[in-house]
């Protein structure tokens, strides 16, 4: 009952620690309440959002692009029930290989809910472990937002929205982020009038403002709705309704808005009930984070903490990155994360996808930038497959060329994001990636033509 490390939490950021700590030679031990490994990722969250993404896009694909290919025939029904069916399934592959990972690398799984009584040990119901080193990765929950009571069933959180019992006619969804846009367009996909009430008055906020506005029409173009600038003041169910009322900044006038469904998306916290955190003195933000220095220790030595519980953002690879990090970090080994490329990607149709610097962070920190830009239109492969749709943006220095940041809204922009950070990893210049031969014909070389703007100019624009 005596382990090198013991982790809390087997999200992306626990899991990926307890298993690079058992392979630099740890005896680990990792903690987890629910029924199957993996967090909200795996469960309720990244992977089977994805499913039912890829499964909508499908549908829109058929309904949409097929006929123009010559593929005519009956068009597909939904089968919701089937649908969810395979997400489950989707899930269960995932949860059962982290499990099989465990076994593989010599990891238990302590089942339960952990409480840290002392530096050193944890308790799990009646029993109590030691452990030379604890890692906190207990990850997020839901914000709650004032006057707006979830019940799961007519006003959801994304962990309801994915096991709804019906598609709705009429979807609210409150909140213009990440969330709020990938599962609105699964269900705007689905036939459902999606509306989008967003405080700001932009969509994505921190992402690249032209990126934002594209993507905004984009998404209008696809039948969902928004309402900017407004504040959301209550929203209430009854059995099969619900009624939302905002209130427009602009003016302070009142609006009420009914549908079928409402999802809550405005954001989410991190999650440290029942850990006993304050009883062992653990210093938090002020934000509800857990405070730690820059090896991810807290305030109690040998209490450590990763992912959605501490600061930066709140992504499942970041988390990843951390785990790995912690572990080499506990093993004696030099971990580091390096948090200027960490990419972020909201899965919808176009993808969006950004690392690094956005134009509004440049201007703001008076740093000179010029801008590589390149539209899909001029990308052959997209034009054939219906994605000429959006555009890549490279910004670079003005006088290293030396890359900042990326910025694609485009087909698989979640792939094509990744060449521009392993770019910006070894320090590049937009001139390396344009000198780099890219094959023909494929997306990425819209990547290309944007790094060779900054430069001479693209070819194909
Ligand atoms: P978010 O922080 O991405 O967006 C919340 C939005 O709600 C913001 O635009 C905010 O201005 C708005 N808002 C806040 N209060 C409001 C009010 N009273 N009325 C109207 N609008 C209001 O939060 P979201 O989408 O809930 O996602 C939570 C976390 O999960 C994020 O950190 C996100 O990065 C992560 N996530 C990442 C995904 C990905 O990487 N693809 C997928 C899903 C979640």
């Amino acid at each position: 009952m005596s382990y090198d490390l013991i982790v809390i939490g087997a999200g992306p950021g626990g899991y990926v620690c307890a298993i690079r700590a058992a392979q630099l030679g740890l005896k680990v031990a990792c903690v987890e309440g629910r029924e199957t490994l993996g967090g909200t990722c795996l469960n309720v969250g990244c992977i089977p959002s994805k499913a039912l993404l890829h499964a909508t896009h499908q549908l829109h694909e058929a309904e949409h692009n097929f006929e123009t290919m010559g593929l005519t025939g009956a068009k597909p029904k939904v089968d919701w029930k089937k649908m969810l069916g395979y997400k489950s399934d989707v899930i269960g592959q995932n949860t059962k290989g982290i499990e099989f990972l465990f076994k593989k690398n010599k990891v238990d799984w302590i089942k339960g809910w952990a409480t840290i009584p002392a530096p050193g040990k944890v308790q799990v119901g009646d029993q109590t472990y030691e452990a030379r080193k604890i890692v906190i990765a207990s990850g997020s929950e839901s914000s709650p937002l004032k006057g707006v009571e979830v019940d799961e069933k007519v006003i959801v959180t994304s962990t309801g929205a994915l096991e709804l019992g019906k598609i709705p006619k009429k979807l609210i969804v409150i909140g213009a982020g990440v969330i709020g846009l990938e599962m609105g367009s699964v269900f705007a996909r689905l036939g459902t009038e999606v509306t989008v009430i967003e405080y700001l008055d932009r969509i994505i906020p921190g992402n690249d403002g032209e990126v934002a506005r594209t993507f905004q029409r984009m998404l209008a173009r696809q039948g969902m709705n928004f309402v900017l600038g407004a504040a959301v003041q209550t929203a209430s169910a009854t059995r099969t309704k619900a009624r939302v009322t905002y209130r427009l900044r602009k003016d302070d006038s009142e609006h009420t808005l009914e549908a079928d469904t409402v999802l809550l998306s405005t954001g989410r916290r991190p999650f440290t009930e029942g850990l006993g955190l304050e009883a062992l003195g653990v210093r938090m933000t002020e934000r509800g984070q857990i405070a730690t220095d820059r090896q991810y220790q807290t305030s109690i030595e040998g209490v450590y903490a990763i992912g959605d519980v501490i600061e930066g953002p709140m992504l499942a690879h970041k988390a990843e990155d951390e785990g790995m990090a912690m572990a080499e970090i506990i093993a004696g080994q030099a971990g580091h994360v390096n948090y200027g490329v960490i990419p972020g990607v909201i899965y919808t149709w176009p993808e969006v996808a950004s690392v690094g610097e956005t134009e509004e962070t440049l201007k703001e920190s008076g740093r000179a930038y010029k801008t590589g830009k390149f539209s899909f239109m001029g990308n052959a492969r997209a034009k054939a497959n219906f994605a000429g749709d959006g555009f890549v943006k490279i910004l670079a220095d003005k006088d290293t060329d030396r890359i900042l940041g990326a910025h694609i809204i485009g087909p698989y922009a979640g792939d094509l994001i990744h060449e521009i950070c392993v770019a910006m990893e070894f320090g590049a210049a937009a001139e390396d990636l344009a000198r780099t031969c890219h094959a023909h014909p494929t997306y990425s070389e819209a990547v290309r033509e944007a790094a060779l703007a900054c430069g001479d100019g693209a070819i194909h624009a």
